[in-house]
């Protein structure tokens, strides 16, 4: 929100980020994008503005709830997904995280800072971060904002969409069940309740939704992701199951 503000007054002054959480850390404070949610759904208004210095003090972590810690395990783990199987077995094997986070965050903001680098404005590449996120944002949307956190919503989504690309022959099988046993060693939610033509029909504001089309952000398997455009009228048959 400060970052959009900066971007609004006078038409832009600098700003830099200083990210307390681990969500914030990894993915929020890096890459520009700022906004606000509007009741339609999340960041509708926003803006790309660069800060001009993200400062990142790991320490800032050990003053938080855990579950805020969990949250942000949900983007790092996409991380690992979407480009590192490294950063995923490293992840899926360590038995404690703490001595090797400074490590585990340097990871996911080089891989950020890389995507960002190449696709600035989100026109291209930069989807692959929203992984798990069509139907993390749906899920968010039906929870009305409360209760179910962000990388939560995400885990469960990146689930979801795991499933649905092994069903369509696109992603090697077995992922989505490797995923699920990942979040679950973060203690993140892997399944949600509510029935999947209600989650199908809260993408529908989607910004990822083109016209009649929505881009879906896949896994070919662990560590390589692609961007597959499909009709909207195919996401509820293509997702039947994946939340089960
Ligand atoms: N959080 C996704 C992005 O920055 O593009």
């Amino acid at each position: 929100m400060a970052g959009f503000a900066a971007a609004s007054y006078l038409r832009g002054i600098p700003f830099v980020q200083v990210p307390t959480t681990l969500l914030s850390q990894v993915d929020s404070s890096v890459g520009g994008k700022t906004g606000v949610d509007l009741p339609q759904g999340k960041n509708l208004v926003g803006a790309f503005w660069q800060p001009s210095f993200v400062l990142i003090d790991p320490d800032t972590l050990k003053t938080l709830p855990p579950h805020f810690f969990a949250d942000g395990m949900g983007e790092v783990i996409k991380y690992g997904c979407i480009k590192s199987r490294a950063l995923f077995d490293l992840l899926a094997h360590t038995e404690d995280l703490e001595p090797i986070m400074d490590d585990v965050i340097y990871r996911c903001v080089d891989i950020k800072r890389n995507v960002v680098e190449h696709d600035e404005f989100d026109t291209g590449e930069r989807a692959l971060l929203n992984f798990g996120h069509t139907f993390g944002h749906a899920l968010e949307k039906l929870n009305h904002y409360e209760g179910l956190s962000h990388g939560a919503a995400v885990g469960i989504g990146m689930v979801m969409m795991a499933r649905l690309g092994e069903k369509a022959g696109w992603t090697a099988a077995g992922t989505a069940d490797t995923i699920a046993t990942i979040l679950k060693k973060y203690h993140l939610p892997v399944h949600s309740d509510f029935p999947l033509s209600h989650i199908v029909d809260a993408t529908a504001s989607d910004k990822k939704s083109i016209g009649s089309s929505i881009n879906l952000v896949l896994l070919e398997e662990i560590g390589q992701s692609f961007v597959q455009k499909v009709p909207r009228s195919e996401l509820a048959p293509l997702a039947e199951g994946c939340n089960e």
